[in-house]
């Protein structure tokens, strides 16, 4: 025995059989976390949100899928207390107060898309074994749909508040876009926030770079469907982003944390901005300090895509793998050196997982 197991308190059988229970627990709410992310491309929960109580055929016939594989994810489901069943009648009912976070265009958000994230990091489990053991890190290639996704989550936590609640944030900016600026994404994904301004905004011209061909390709699409000419998308690695006095106003919505470099993509940011110019970023709004995300929103999910997606993309890069969680204060400062003096920082009530700061470059 050596001092430090001399040093343990007496085991307590009662503890350890409590916390067996909370362990099967939480691999339970897993299992129903993957079937939501089924549930959701399958369309099977938009279908159900407009069925009255019906049974398993006449659901998968509704969602032009098999029975007997609707049949065992309702199963789930009912068990996961997603789903209502009634064994009299054999019939299915998915209660409207639970459509409203699991379905598309869902008032309170759809969770679903963040399941989507479950079985995402899932198929690259060994990559990041083999991380673990030799610290290098991935690419975004090794996550397929990882772009899908985040246009999804885009579409919902960025597009869906941007004119009513985000803009509002900087006041004088919706008239300055009515106006025309020049305006760019910085890490832009598929585009879906931007190609919304440029629709609201013809007056000004939108830039969206981003590392990725394919969310670069995905946003041009969007913009040509649009019917757009007052976009530009361009493949562009920002690690050493060098452009400057070109922008009026400069956004980027989660992609700062997981580059390779962010501190020199900022200080490319300030560089970037003319006299007078805004640099609106979101960001993962918990702490830098992991005892102060006990209580933050989904603290276990965020970790998780941490040390699954965000930090090992960043050291696939050669970056230093900040992190999801790197946390507000780590922002603030970091914008304080690129150059802003006064980042402001909110957070919005509808959204408590993320921090918006609002940088000016003045003086
Ligand atoms: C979490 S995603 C956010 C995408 C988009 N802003 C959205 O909200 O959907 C982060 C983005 O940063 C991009 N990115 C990462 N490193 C980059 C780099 N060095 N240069 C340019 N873009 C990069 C990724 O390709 C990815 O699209």
């Amino acid at each position: 025995m050596n001092d430090m197991s001399a040093a343990l308190p007496p085991f307590d059988e009662n503890t350890a059989e409590a916390f067996s229970a909370t362990v099967a627990e939480t691999i339970d709410a897993a299992a129903v976390a993957i079937m939501i992310s089924v549930g959701h491309r399958t369309g099977l929960f938009d279908v159900m949100a407009g069925l009255k109580p019906s049974r398993s055929g006449q659901i998968a016939e509704a969602a032009q899928l098999t029975e007997r594989y609707v049949r065992e994810w309702l199963a789930v489901m009912v068990t996961g207390g997603i789903v209502n069943y009634d064994p009299e009648t054999g019939s299915y009912h998915f209660p409207p107060e639970h459509a409203a976070c699991l379905t598309r265009g869902a008032p309170l958000g759809n969770f679903s898309v963040a399941a989507l994230a479950i079985p995402l990091v899932g198929g690259v489990e060994d990559r990041i074994l083999s991380c673990f053991e030799t610290g290098e890190g991935t690419q975004y290639g090794d996550y397929p749909c990882f772009h899908h996704m985040m246009a999804e989550d885009s579409a919902q936590t960025v597009v869906a508040q941007l004119f009513d609640i985000i803009l509002p944030l900087v006041p004088e900016l919706q008239d300055r876009l009515e106006q025309g600026i020049d305006v760019l994404d910085a890490g832009c994904g598929s585009g879906r926030a931007l190609v919304a301004l440029a629709a609201r905004y013809s007056a000004s011209h939108f830039t969206g770079y981003d590392l990725s061909k394919d969310a670069i390709e995905s946003a041009k699409r969007s913009a040509s469907a649009a019917g757009l000419h007052n976009t530009t998308f361009e493949v562009r690695d920002l690690t050493d982003f060098d452009s400057p006095n070109s922008f009026d106003f400069v956004t980027s919505f989660d992609a700062v944390h997981d580059q390779k470099d962010p501190q020199s993509l900022l200080t490319g940011l300030y560089k970037s901005l003319r006299q007078d110019g805004v640099y609106l970023m979101q960001d993962i709004g918990g702490s830098a300090h992991l005892e102060k995300n006990m209580d933050f929103p989904m603290a276990s999910f965020l970790y998780m895509i941490s040390c699954m997606h965000c930090m090992p993309v960043s050291i696939g890069q050669g970056g230093q793998g900040l992190g999801t969680m790197w946390g507000w204060e780590t922002a603030e400062e970091m914008l304080k050196i690129a150059g802003f003096s006064e980042p402001e920082r909110h957070v919005l009530p509808h959204d408590p997982m993320n921090v918006w700061f609002v940088s000016r470059k003045n003086g």
